[in-house]
């Protein structure tokens, strides 16, 4: 077994990295359930991404496992918090381990880390918006203390389907 495996290395995000950040969201594209689109992005999207993260002081974090990325986390936004400044303590972010890493505890990882800058942030909630059939997800979010706070049926359409998103919540002033 692969010791470093169990074991990444949690760090930020550099330029080097687009191509395998690119690569792990565009993996789960085909799933249906991850990111509503039927599209797969460019590694210039994703540079544009990460740069506007960056720039609005916003964490994009890599889990690197003997010297490949193999999973992706950040926040932003909920809701415009510069127009809308009362939405200035709350984020919504995204978690994203490569297909042949998981179930090793990456996500766990990246969470870890990312929910502390969270709070090093000054930041109370954290939303998880998830598909209703993404069940790994969902239910990787309850063990990590996310609650459900609300459904929005058929809100997507994408792969022909129409989906449904579940809202989950971390109260992060009120965990450790
Ligand atoms: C959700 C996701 C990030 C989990 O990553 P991971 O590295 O496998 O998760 P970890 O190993 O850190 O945590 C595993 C825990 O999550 C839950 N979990 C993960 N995959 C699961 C699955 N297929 N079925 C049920 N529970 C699952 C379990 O609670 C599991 O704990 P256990 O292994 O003790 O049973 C990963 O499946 C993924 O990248 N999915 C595609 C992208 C996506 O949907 N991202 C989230 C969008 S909001």
């Amino acid at each position: 077994m692969n010791s470093m495996a169990t074991d990444p290395t949690i760090r930020d995000a550099a330029d080097a990295d687009v191509a395998a950040i690119t690569a792990i969201f565009n993996q789960a594209i085909p799933d249906g359930t991850a990111e509503w689109t039927e599209r797969l992005h460019t590694d210039d999207e994703r540079a544009a991404w990460m740069r506007a993260r960056l720039a609005a002081q916003r964490p994009v974090l890599v889990a690197e496992s003997d010297g490949a990325v193999v999973g992706v986390a950040s926040y932003g936004d909920f809701r415009d918090s510069t127009l809308r400044e009362g939405f200035r303590f709350v984020c919504e972010h995204s978690v994203y381990v490569d297909r042949e890493a998981r179930r090793r505890g990456i996500a766990h990882a990246l969470m870890d880390e990312l929910e502390a800058r969270a709070r090093s942030n000054g930041l109370h909630q954290m939303i998880a918006t998830i598909d209703a059939e993404n069940h790994a997800s969902i239910r990787f979010h309850q063990r990590r203390g996310f609650v459900e706070v609300g459904r929005m049926p058929n809100i997507g359409f994408s792969f022909d389907q129409w989906r449904t998103m579940v809202l989950l919540q971390l109260d992060l002033a009120a965990t450790p």
